[in-house]
């Protein structure tokens, strides 16, 4: 077969599957636009190599050497030309670059009314836990045509959070909150894969995403058997832990900054910079009390709780500040 046979043979197959014949079901409005970017580069790569090859063949063919007095003629450059395969490469280039900016720069658009979910790595299984309070392993739900927002950490080593059919992927990383965002245009069971090497059980960290309607969504996330809610729990840490004597949750002042309604604000620190009070500074600033001071309150005054507090319990008392509107 010729690679012309094989290339109308490709496209064939790529028309009769909507021009996605070398991808998983698309699940999401952007995995189509990621489809359709990796199809362009497949082609123009595609075509690319065919000139090049069959350049370099005619060539060869053409000009030949077929005597031994036949004289090679002396040519330096041909400036058209040499202007022609630089600047196509680079329009095509740069092209590719906008393209991908775009559609990444949707993805990564964090928004605002999302459902959150929050995803814990550890060696070697996935968990999800929802606002509820709800955990759930190998199988979790989300509601169709809803924004999801996955907030996620590891509690050991580094692993990475793969959905192919929703195209995304982001590491999970111990010591920190990492964010991803879809929203699912189509109900079923998709593959959760872990892609970062973390171990002897590595290819079988799996899990299963159920896009659900959402009555089906709402039945489920109320069997829930712990009985309380994430913030409910985060409640209880803030005064087991003793966070209770320095920070109010009403607003009023005591030795430390008042929780309430400061999440999604602006906190001026005591150098004069300002910080956004988002996941990642939360949980700095309460596994690692002294990395920012919040101006007009005492440097060193809290104590340290890195080591003190679990990856969970670190979890609740964030989603406890953030009911605190
Ligand atoms: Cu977790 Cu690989």
């Amino acid at each position: 077969m010729g690679i012309f046979e094989i290339t109308m043979l490709l496209s064939e197959k790529a028309v009769a599957n909507g021009g996605k014949s070398f991808m998983p079901p698309a699940a999401t409005e952007v995995a189509g636009q990621v489809d359709n970017l990796y199809a362009f580069l497949l082609w123009t790569s595609f075509i690319g190599c065919a000139i090049l090859l069959g350049g370099m063949i005619f060539f060869v063919l053409k000009y030949k050497r077929r005597t031994n007095n036949d004289k090679t003629p002396y040519i330096s450059h041909n400036t058209f030309l040499e202007f022609l395969w630089s600047f196509i490469p680079l329009v095509l280039f740069l092209a590719v670059f906008g393209w991908g900016w775009h559609i990444y720069h949707q993805m990564r658009q964090m928004p605002e009314n999302a459902l959150e979910v929050h995803v814990f790595g550890r060696q070697w299984s996935w968990e999800f836990v929802y606002k509820s309070g709800k955990s759930a392993g190998n199988e979790f739900f989300v509601p169709v045509n809803t924004p999801v927002k996955l907030l996620m950490t590891s509690k050991d080593v580094l692993h990475s959070f793969y959905v192919p059919s929703m195209r995304i992927k982001q590491d999970v990383v111990p010591g920190r909150y990492t964010a991803l965002t879809f929203t699912a245009d189509k109900l079923g069971d998709f593959h959760v894969f872990c892609t970062e090497y973390c171990g002897t059980s590595h290819s079988g960290m799996l899990a299963t995403m159920k896009v659900v309607t959402q009555a089906d969504y709402d039945k489920w996330i109320q069997e829930n058997e712990e009985g309380m809610t994430l913030a409910e729990r985060g409640q209880k840490y803030y005064s087991d832990k003793g966070c209770v004597a320095c920070h109010s949750v009403d607003g009023s002042p005591k030795v430390g900054p008042s929780w309430k309604g400061i999440f999604g604000k602006e906190h001026e620190m005591d150098d004069g910079s300002k910080v956004k009070v988002d996941e990642n500074y939360l949980r700095e600033s309460i596994l690692y009390s002294n990395a920012k001071t919040v101006k007009g309150f005492g440097k060193g005054v809290m104590p340290s709780y890195q080591g003190q507090l679990s990856e969970d319990q670190v979890n609740a008392m964030i989603e406890f500040i953030k009911s605190l509107k």
